[in-house]
């Protein structure tokens, strides 16, 4: 089963503490960074865009053509903004990058500014994580020590100055605009896009804000050419990625392997369910994806197939959960989080998410009166879309996908309470 897997980002993790510049330099860091500076902008530019490197933050967008829409001509400086505000539920692949090998992602860093023609770059670290923010300033302060960031860096006439900036603790903070107003240090609530950041971000100058796994991929990419990223993965989504598997299997944890891996693959990599029991239903990228179902076990996990799915690969965290689990419980909790992280700014999120948790609530107590079903679909309805930002889509697309592959469940609970149908006992979750 390990020949699945492609270990590039995750090769030095079990190494001696690989966070180290020494360890990591003895691995070849800092090699790709060197063959960077050799290449004019744009061809790092085109190298990342033709290697197909899309973003792995969550929504896929084209990496490189995010680079690319950064318009030269305007007189204002030009900021890159790592968003290592990693917060879905269930995706936990940033934060054990960025513990075990922060340079992998330094280097990125210092090579996508050099293609973007920036000048200070930011790491915006989600403020629960103290520790990784201590690894990461440690990490920064190994590279300028060691010439890689500062003044003319290895002597290629690069200047960049890199700083590491923690939040305080908001989901909505990793929404890249609300990001933005954090570090400008506004309280974090997203802004209308367009204009995107790449136009107008960060005080209101050229932004690119990518994800810490996107900016990690680099370095190998430079390193490997273009060719060697393609031939992993799908058609269209190209390359290794970091998956999140979590639940109710045996082993759960950190695998990387190609996009388009299975989850029947990745479950029998975490040493399959635990036993006696049977997947019942998952999120193929965290708890804002819609929720499939054990039919889709097989389906390659690319953007193209989760979207014919009625899904999306999103963050690639894969929570699985087996036949114990109430999908009324599960959807309450998670509905719970959105609302409790809703940050206010729009009606529909803030006031839809309270209302989806009271409906969601009598439901789990064995106490929904008929309509509520329709109701809880009506408000989806009005509030995916209609909002700011895409908080109040997750909130919604965990409602719709669990009612429509488990809509008896719901019924059910016009009568009888969730947890006399699945006692909290037999679920090791909920
Ligand atoms: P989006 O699809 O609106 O944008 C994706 C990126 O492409 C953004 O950086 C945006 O600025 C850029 N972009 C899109 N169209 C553009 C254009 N015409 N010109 C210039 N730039 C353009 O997605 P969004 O709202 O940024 O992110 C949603 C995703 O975030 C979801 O798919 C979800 O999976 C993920 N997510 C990840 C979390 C995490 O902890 N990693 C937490 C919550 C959500």
């Amino acid at each position: 089963m390990t020949d699945l897997l492609t270990p590039v980002l995750s090769a030095n993790w079990a190494d001696d503490r690989p966070w180290r510049i020494n360890n990591y330099e003895r691995r070849g860091g800092y090699d790709a960074l060197r063959k960077a500076l050799d290449m004019q902008p744009d061809d790092v530019i085109a190298l990342v865009k033709d290697a197909n490197l899309r973003g792995r933050g969550g929504a896929g967008f084209p990496t490189g053509m995010k680079w690319s829409f950064v318009p030269k001509d305007n007189p204002n400086p030009k900021y890159l903004v790592v968003n290592a505000d990693e917060s879905e539920p269930g995706t936990c692949k940033d934060i054990p990058l960025m513990m075990a090998s922060p340079h992998t992602l330094v280097e990125g860093i210092i090579i996508a500014s050099h293609a973007i023609g920036v000048s200070h770059a930011f790491i915006y670290v989600r403020g629960e994580v103290l520790h990784v923010a201590r690894r990461l300033q440690q990490a920064v302060r190994e590279a300028y020590s060691a010439g890689y960031l500062g003044r003319n860096i290895l002597g290629k006439g690069l200047d960049l100055e890199l700083t590491v900036h923690s939040g305080a603790g908001a989901y909505i903070c990793g929404e890249e605009t609300a990001l933005l107003d954090s570090l400008e240090g506004r309280r974090g609530q997203p802004r209308l896009r367009p204009p995107f950041p790449a136009v107008a971000g960060l005080y209101a100058s050229p932004t690119v804000v990518n994800n810490v796994e996107s900016i990690a991929s680099v370095p190998s990419i430079v390193a490997n050419g273009k060719e060697w990223f393609q031939s992993m993965g799908t058609e269209k989504s190209k390359g290794f990625t970091l998956y999140s598997l979590s639940g109710h299997v045996k082993k759960p944890g950190q695998f990387e392997a190609p996009m388009g891996i299975t989850l029947r693959e990745l479950i029998d990599l975490g040493g399959g369910m635990r036993d006696g029991h049977k997947l019942k239903f998952w999120t193929p990228g965290g708890s804002s994806t819609p929720l499939l179902t054990a039919e889709h076990m097989d389906m390659p996990l690319d953007y193209e197939a989760t979207a014919a799915a009625g899904s999306m690969l999103g963050t690639k965290a894969l929570q699985c959960f087996d036949e114990t689990t109430s999908v009324v419980r599960s959807t309450l909790r998670f509905v719970e989080f959105y609302k409790h992280e809703s940050c206010g700014k729009c009606t529909p999120c803030r006031e839809g998410t309270w209302w989806l948790v009271q409906i969601l609530m009598r439901i789990e107590r064995g106490e929904g009166v008929e309509g509520d079903i329709e109701k809880l679909l009506d408000l989806s309805e009005n509030i995916g879309g209609r909002s700011f930002c895409a908080l109040a889509d997750g909130a919604v697309a965990t409602v719709t996908s669990a009612i429509k592959h488990f809509r008896s469940e719901f019924e059910a609970g016009y009568t009888t309470p969730a947890w006399e149908l699945f006692p909290y006992e037999k679920s090791a979750l909920f």
